[in-house]
């Protein structure tokens, strides 16, 4: 079948029916002053919908008081309930389905931040925060776990279609999935099985909350990018745990963000931007000075998961998300032909929110995306931007840019 044929028919998941497979790839909006849904966001997942995605993702909300790293992120709570019903009503009328990623960020997130000491599967120094985390409890553990719920029960009640178990990247379930971080003897370490009860516990305790009336992502690491990591089998395992705990679909993704971040998108990620809008010195030179090796760089290629994931797409049979530079006609018809059912977008999006129209009416086959990483850079400290639509970029900023 034709790229574009399959791309455009529908696809049902569980309660779930998309009007195409294509879905905004959770990236951080940082749209969110206050942990608050902003105008600015809900109209960002607006203009993505009307763009022609089959369903947006809101991405990195955190379920806890102590799970956000950035004080313009989300944090799911009673009262920004309104914000997220008027979102989801902005993008349901629109056509489009909406889900939102629920995590909590570990050992990323800081106190200067949340007001309390960040919490992990052990207390390992992580150079990125940098933090020094507290080893969870076994109360911890459970209180998390409701977190989880409750943050179900809120989007639920709002009228998401979905939600997103963040599960990759490094965050607080790769924290206990990751040998690298989890260093517990007790039944929360070790083996994959101890190593995975955290991500178990949440899934279960998500999946009964999401009941029969939403669809349930889950989106996991193939590789944390480094040796040490977790293993191929970790990941075909997680995958399958995914599928038994009744995941609807699952992203395959990689990479660690107190690791190796740049693993997640490819390219590199310019560290004098980076820094160009960081206030604290330390951070600042610390980045100057060490920017390159923190942030190693990864070359881009177009599907650069698609070979690594392909043990893992085919351990599962629910439907898989192929993500990671899927952006041109050619790279969705090859994912489609390696057996994946949908396909994540990001930074396609955050340069053009209209690219799925654009493609379905063959004004363009490709995106105009350079993958230079300016969106992931500035989104630390300010909202996502594509430096191709930024109006007066100081000449500093132009210099650094990668070619
Ligand atoms: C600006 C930006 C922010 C991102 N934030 C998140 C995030 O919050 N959660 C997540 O799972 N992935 C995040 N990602 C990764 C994307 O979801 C996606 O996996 C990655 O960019 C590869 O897709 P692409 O090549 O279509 O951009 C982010 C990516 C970008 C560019």
């Amino acid at each position: 079948m034709d790229a574009c044929n399959k791309l455009f028919s529908p696809i049902q998941m569980g309660p779930l029916t998309l009007r195409n497979r294509t879905i905004r790839s959770a990236a951080f909006e940082g749209m969110s002053n206050n942990n608050d849904v902003s105008d600015e966001l809900i109209d960002y997942h607006r203009k993505v919908a009307a763009g022609g995605i089959g369903m947006t993702t809101v991405a990195y909300a955190s379920v806890s008081k102590d799970g956000y790293s950035f004080p313009h992120q989300l944090w799911l709570r009673n009262a920004i309930k309104p914000g997220l019903t008027r979102m989801a009503d902005a993008v349901h009328k629109e056509g489009a389905a909406i889900s939102i990623q629920i995590g909590h960020t570990g050992n990323m997130s800081s106190k200067s931040v949340t007001g309390f000491r960040p919490i992990s599967s052990s207390s390992k120094f992580n150079l990125y925060g940098p933090t020094c985390p507290r080893r969870m409890n076994h109360d911890d553990i459970e209180r998390v776990v409701d977190d989880f719920a409750n943050a179900v029960r809120l989007v639920k009640s709002c009228g998401y279609d979905a939600v997103e178990v963040h599960a990759g990247h490094g965050y607080l379930i790769s924290q206990f999935l990751s040998p690298y971080t989890n260093r517990r003897n007790d039944e929360y370490g070790g083996s994959f099985e101890n190593r995975s009860r955290f991500m178990r516990k949440v899934l279960q305790a998500v999946r009964s909350e999401a009941g029969s009336e939403m669809a349930l992502f889950v989106k996991m690491n193939i590789s944390d990018g480094f040796k040490g990591g977790i293993s191929l089998s970790d990941a075909q395992h997680s995958a399958k745990l995914a599928e038994q705990e009744g995941a609807n679909a699952i992203i395959l993704s990689g990479g660690f963000v107190s690791r190796m971040p740049v693993y997640v998108m490819r390219g590199e990620i310019p560290p004098a931007i980076m820094a160009y809008s960081i206030k604290n010195i330390l951070v600042k030179s610390m980045l100057l000075l060490f920017g390159r090796t923190l942030m190693k760089p990864f070359p881009f290629t177009n599907g650069y998961f698609m070979d690594e994931a392909a043990p893992v797409l085919q351990s599962v049979s629910i439907p898989v998300v192929a993500v990671g530079g899927i952006d041109t006609l050619d790279t969705i018809n090859n994912a489609f032909d390696r057996g994946y059912e949908l396909i994540g977008l990001a930074r396609c999006l955050i340069e053009d929110p209209a690219f799925v129209n654009k493609i379905r009416n063959k004004a363009i086959h490709e995106t105009k995306c350079n993958h230079c990483n300016y969106c992931v850079a500035v989104m630390y400290t300010g909202s996502m931007k594509c430096y191709l639509h930024e109006q007066n970029i100081p000449q500093y900023l132009l210099n650094h840019l990668p070619a």
